[in-house]
């Protein structure tokens, strides 16, 4: 998920990678690393794990001539951060060097044909099997590099912008694209390679979005030539940049948080990558399938995690309970640390956290760890604190998540809750077959239906200004949008410092109805899911005899609501389980909006922190 740097001219490319890497700092990172074909023909490759500014005192000493070049920042994906998982990865020989951002799925079954073939691996990565297979197939067919690439690429299921260079070749860049973005700079004389155009438009405007299953070979003495794996030349168009750098960091949107939201049905969709098969109507969660004694005897499992993440696991309460029938608890890591919980031996401690760095989640993972309990993580960023301190778990592969307010990570994490509720499920047999695959095609079509919901995001951009008056909302859901109600309240606080209160729709009529008036905005999310719908009309209607004023999230279509609702957003149809994953969408744009005409700092709020490292 992170960042791809080329070129190839006449200047020195080392200035130009190392502030290329800088460019594309934002999108957050883990380790850096560059590959050179040195003015003395040397493929030289140097990378380390941490900052770019660490690749930049490593290279001190070392020879970084050359006019062509490739650079990585790198978001671990497969193999913890480490200098040996950096990239650029050679090939065994040597003789290539490459750069990847993405997920070669089926590195395994790539891998073990090499092993076979006498190839041996420097790292634990699944990117370093695609260089190793694109030097097995050059070698083995006699080929150049830009045929064994496409050659290559054939036999890859996943996602990958890539770039190769070759050993005393200063003359070809060979790069390619499925899934993960990859940009072309056109210069004078001179090519860029680029994730997105913030490494490349201080140099040049002009630029070529390499489409899925392209190859390309940039050369410096002609115009790129693109092609299909089918060795195709393929046509392309060059377009003007008219953006600016902040802009381009931010996609194109005004701020991180906007653009992460927008970005949730690619990263739901990066997170079921490997994971979903509905052809075959299955679900491989590795971290279960490993475990998988472990996950069948257990008799309770405790979630333990904070904040947004802590939205995420009462969501996988409901998910796990109703699919795998297994009692879950759902705690505060900040209170389980302290209150020296009863644990038993079959018991699973799950810890969630999108950072992996949260001190109370770490330490509730250390405190069940000294208890000898078995402790699965759900984090986003690789290699962090928890995931190595747990002893399995699942990533959420949803990216760099830079806005300081929870959104992508949200429904990336609640997606692999799914993905291991379904797992516990089908291992435990407590669903029916034609229920299980409908549950795995429904979760299938989310990303989808995502993108219709993302529509709704200039409708609400003209009602947020009504409520920027409030000075209290109420958030209300049932069953597994409970949670939900409590997501979007948190969401509307901590970017608008509007105080806002989620609570079970049934709860009102205990106390908070009190508060009803003209003066409250009452948020309820009300999709039209058999069980609760016509209780949920019930609550609308308490509010509406209170003159409350309602914004109702509800299923498109529903006629009833809409004409009781002040405000109401359609989202499409899902199952009542998969609900949370569109519902929250408008609850985070309304949140996003609100904040925006008051003006606040939407992507670093006051007082709070990304990752809260400490007590
Ligand atoms: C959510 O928008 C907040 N940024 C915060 O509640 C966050 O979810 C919480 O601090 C937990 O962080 P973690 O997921 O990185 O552990
Ligand atoms: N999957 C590769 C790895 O883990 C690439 C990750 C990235 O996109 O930075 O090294």
């Amino acid at each position: 998920m992170c960042g791809i740097v080329g070129y190839i001219g006449a200047r020195d490319a080392y200035p130009i990678l190392i502030k290329g890497l800088k460019r594309l700092e934002y999108r957050g990172y883990d380790s850096a690393g560059l590959a050179l074909v040195t003015n003395s023909d040397q493929l030289a490759v140097y990378k380390t794990k941490g900052k770019v500014a660490d690749l930049e005192h490593y290279v001190l000493d070392k020879d970084i001539t050359g006019s062509m070049g490739i650079a990585h920042t790198r978001w671990a994906t497969h193999g913890e951060p480490s200098d040996a998982n950096a990239h650029p990865h050679y090939s065994q020989s040597g003789h290539l060097a490459l750069i990847h951002n993405g997920i070669i799925e089926n590195y395994p079954v790539l891998k073990e044909n090499l092993v076979q073939n006498g190839y041996t691996f420097r790292s634990n990565t699944d990117t370093e099997v695609l260089v190793q297979l694109i030097e097995y197939i050059m070698f083995t067919h006699g080929i150049d590099l830009f045929h064994a690439v496409q050659l290559s690429l054939t036999q890859v299921v996943g996602a990958y912008a890539i770039a190769v260079i070759e050993r005393n070749n200063p003359n070809a860049i060979v790069a390619a694209r499925k899934s993960s973005p990859l940009v072309i700079g056109i210069g004078e004389g001179e090519y860029f390679l680029g994730s997105d155009a913030s490494p490349i438009i201080e140099y040049t405007k002009k630029v070529v979005y390499v489409n899925d299953d392209e190859v390309v070979c940039l050369r410096r003495d002609r115009e790129p030539q693109f092609y299909n794996l089918n060795r195709v030349e393929k046509s392309h168009r060059i377009i003007e940049l008219e953006m600016t750098l902040s802009q381009l960091e931010k996609g194109g949107y005004p701020h991180f948080m906007l653009k992460e939201i927008f970005e949730q049905p690619h990263t739901i969709r990066e997170c079921m990558r490997g994971r979903v098969n509905v052809e075959h109507n299955s679900i491989t969660l590795s971290g279960i399938i490993d475990n998988r004694e472990r996950f069948l005897k257990a008799r309770r499992i405790i979630i333990v995690a904070c904040g947004t993440s802590w939205h995420a696991g009462l969501i996988g309460k409901y998910l796990i309970e109703s699919f795998a029938r297994v009692p879950v608890e759902v705690e505060y890591a900040s209170e389980f640390r302290y209150r020296n919980p009863v644990l038993y031996d079959d018991d699973i401690v799950v810890a969630i956290s999108q950072s992996g760095e949260t001190a109370d989640t770490l330490a509730a993972v250390e405190l069940a760890r000294s208890r000898n309990v078995f402790v699965y993580g759900v984090c986003n960023v690789v290699g962090s604190s928890i995931p190595r301190r747990t002893h399995s778990g699942s990533y959420t592969h949803a990216g760099p998540e830079i806005g300081v307010a929870s959104t992508k990570a949200f429904t990336a994490q609640v997606t692999v809750l799914a993905l291991m509720a379904l797992c516990m499920a089908r291992e435990r047999k407590t669903l029916p077959q034609p229920e299980f695959e409908h549950l795995v095609a429904g979760l299938a079509a989310i990303p989808a239906k995502m993108e219709e919901t993302l529509q709704v995001s200039d409708f609400i951009k003209k009602f947020s200004c009504i409520f920027t008056y409030a000075h209290n909302f109420i958030y209300l859901g049932r069953g597994y949008n409970f949670p939900v109600a409590l997501e979007g309240a948190l969401k509307l606080k901590e970017i608008s410092y509007i105080h806002a209160e989620g609570y079970p729709a049934a709860e009102m009529k205990h106390g908070p109805i009190a508060l009803i008036d003209q003066e409250m905005p009452v948020v309820v999310v009300a999709p039209n899911n058999k069980s609760m719908y016509e209780k949920v009309v019930s609550n609308i209607h308490e509010i509406k005899a209170r003159k409350g004023r309602v914004v109702a999230i509800i299923t498109r279509g529903d006629t009833v609501i809409k004409e009781m609702a002040d405000y109401f957003i359609e989202i499409p149809p899902a199952e009542e389980c998969f609900v949370p994953l569109l519902a929250v969408i408008p609850l985070q744009l309304m949140a996003y909006h609100i904040a925006i005409v008051k003006d606040r700092n939407v992507d670093q709020p006051r007082n709070l922190a990304k990752s809260v490292t400490v007590e």
